[in-house]
């Protein structure tokens, strides 16, 4: 379980001194919502992504993956109503002489959420709460304008007006504009999904807590396409699950969230067979992943929530220290999508169902995850300040790790004996060898990194040819012969063996 009481800027230090995350262009005073991945960090995202798309993409026959261009024709996000409606509500400050965000302004000032209202609805929580406004400081505008949130770039010679092109703000439109290209090449049949990892961008306004909101980020999504008037979804077959739930009406009742099953969610009608499907696929992935299933939830999106593509829409939520927070969004996106783009392109978009005989335009969920934001609840939720040893412990799920083994030599002259154990462990697994300050120093190096497993080379190794391995959750530690080692590591990283099976206890 993770310490809640470290703060985002303190996990942001930590990022940073452990080779985590970096500011982006620190040297030129940083670059605001823009960050680097370190040495350990680039590794654990990998993961994240790698057990990600094996889940949800390779191990599964009915979805199918592609990896499409940052820039696209600017008619996608014309069709898809990015280039009309994705944009933020801002208001102008006269003393501050610069807009705000109109629903995080009044986030921070009046401590209410406010995200989802619509302009009316803000300038109203703005003049009743204006005497919290006047003694913050601010000296506000009567007006709320929009604020596209895409970035425009220029493709080709010319800078005019007609050579404006897009960085792509979603993965999503992708996977729309290839829904024709995929469906002639892969001979996908109804239900089936596409689904893409890749970088997305957002010229977000305020940019905000490390990771959490950034101008560049990745995204994990799929769009499920599915017969218009299929109903029953026979891959849900977990209807006892139960997940923490926040729903509409306990947001509109001021209440906590409560439990509740698959099938109570389908009975109360939040939410169509597909979509509950993958929202247990996809929180599920979470818990298997090590997240704390106390800080894990579902929030239901209010009706004047709802994005302009959407019949509903569900937030897995993390519990950070910042409060309960989007980590993934889940949206029933109808048949909207592909009818925009037919209307668009003018390409034919119906496909050809071979068991019902019909030509359709499916409809689609969308399960979308941020990379990032997963990265970060994964690090709150495995950090943990251990007292007892004085160092911070990383308890990253070991395929999350990004380091799985380290190897040791008890003292410098074992380290021959040891890279003799070293050299082919890292053919193997992503090793880490360190020679170098007290063995309890690389300890709680090791733990501090979220190395999975340590393998130390003592003056017994030379008589009895075994070595100890060291859990880092427990501190644990087995004798395992040399000859076994390799197998002995592959059974613990894939959690074919407890430790405490895994050798003689020391
Ligand atoms: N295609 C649907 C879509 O893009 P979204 O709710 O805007 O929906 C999906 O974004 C996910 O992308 C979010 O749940 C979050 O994890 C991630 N995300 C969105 N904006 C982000 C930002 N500015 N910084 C980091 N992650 C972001």
């Amino acid at each position: 379980m993770a310490d809640k009481a470290i703060t985002i800027n303190d996990m942001a230090t930590f990022c940073k001194k452990k080779g985590f995350v970096f500011p982006n262009s620190e040297m030129y005073g940083g670059f605001s919502g823009f960050f680097d991945y370190g040495p350990l960090g680039v590794e654990v995202k990998n993961n994240i992504k790698q057990s990600w798309w094996k889940r949800f993409v390779k191990s599964r026959e009915d979805v199918f993956g592609i990896d499409g261009s940052i820039i696209s024709h600017p008619k996608v996000w014309k069709a898809s109503g990015h280039v009309d409606c994705f944009s933020d509500k801002m208001i102008y400050c006269n003393k501050h002489k610069k807009s705000f965000r109109a629903d995080q302004l009044i986030e921070d000032v009046v401590g209410k959420p406010a995200d989802g209202l619509s302009k009316k609805q803000l300038l109203a929580e703005i003049s009743i709460h204006s005497e919290k406004f006047k003694k913050a400081g601010y000296d506000l505008a009567q007006d709320i304008s929009d604020f596209n949130l895409m970035f425009r770039t220029f493709v080709g010679s010319s800078q005019s007006e007609d050579a404006v092109a897009y960085l792509r703000p979603e993965t999503a439109q992708l996977i729309f504009a290839d829904f024709k290209a995929v469906c002639d090449t892969s001979r996908a049949k109804l239900p089936f999904g596409i689904a893409q990892i890749g970088k997305a961008f957002r010229n977000e306004i305020s940019p905000r807590d490390f990771l959490f909101r950034t101008r560049e980020f990745e995204q994990m999504e799929i769009e499920y396409f599915i017969h218009p008037e299929m109903k029953e979804c026979s891959l849900l077959t977990n209807r006892d699950f139960s997940f923490n739930i926040l729903t509409a009406k306990h947001q509109k009742q001021g209440k906590e969230h409560g439990q509740m099953s698959a099938a109570q969610m389908l009975s109360f009608g939040l939410a169509d067979e597909w979509h509950v499907y993958w929202l247990l696929e996809q929180y599920k992935w979470f818990l298997d992943m090590g997240i704390a299933p106390l800080s894990l939830r579902l929030r239901e999106h209010l009706k004047d929530e709802l994005a302009h593509y959407s019949s509903a829409c569900f937030d897995i939520e993390y519990k950070f220290p910042f409060g309960w927070k989007e980590i993934h969004g889940s949206a029933n996106r109808g048949q909207f999508d592909l009818t925009q783009h037919k209307r668009y392109s003018k390409e034919n978009l119906e496909l050809f169902d071979e068991e019902s005989k019909q030509k359709v335009i499916p409809r689609v969920i969308e399960p979308s995850q941020g990379v990032d934001r997963a990265f970060l609840a994964f690090l709150f939720d495995a950090y943990h300040d251990d007292s007892e040893r004085g160092n911070v412990v990383l308890r990253l799920h070991p395929a999350l790790a990004p380091i799985k083994v380290g190897v040791f030599p008890l003292v410098n002259k074992l380290r021959e004996k040891s890279r003799e154990i070293f050299d082919p462990l890292k053919e193997e697994f992503e090793c880490f060898f360190d020679a170098s300050g007290s063995i309890g120093r690389r300890y709680a190096r090791a733990d501090e990194q979220g190395i999975a497993y340590c393998v130390t080379v003592d003056f017994e190794t030379l008589d009895d040819a075994s070595v100890t391995v060291r859990d880092r959750d427990t501190t644990a530690q087995v004798r395992v012969k040399i000859g076994d080692i390799a197998d002995t590591l592959s059974k613990l990283l894939s959690g074919k063996v407890a430790f405490s099976d895994a050798g003689k206890a020391v």
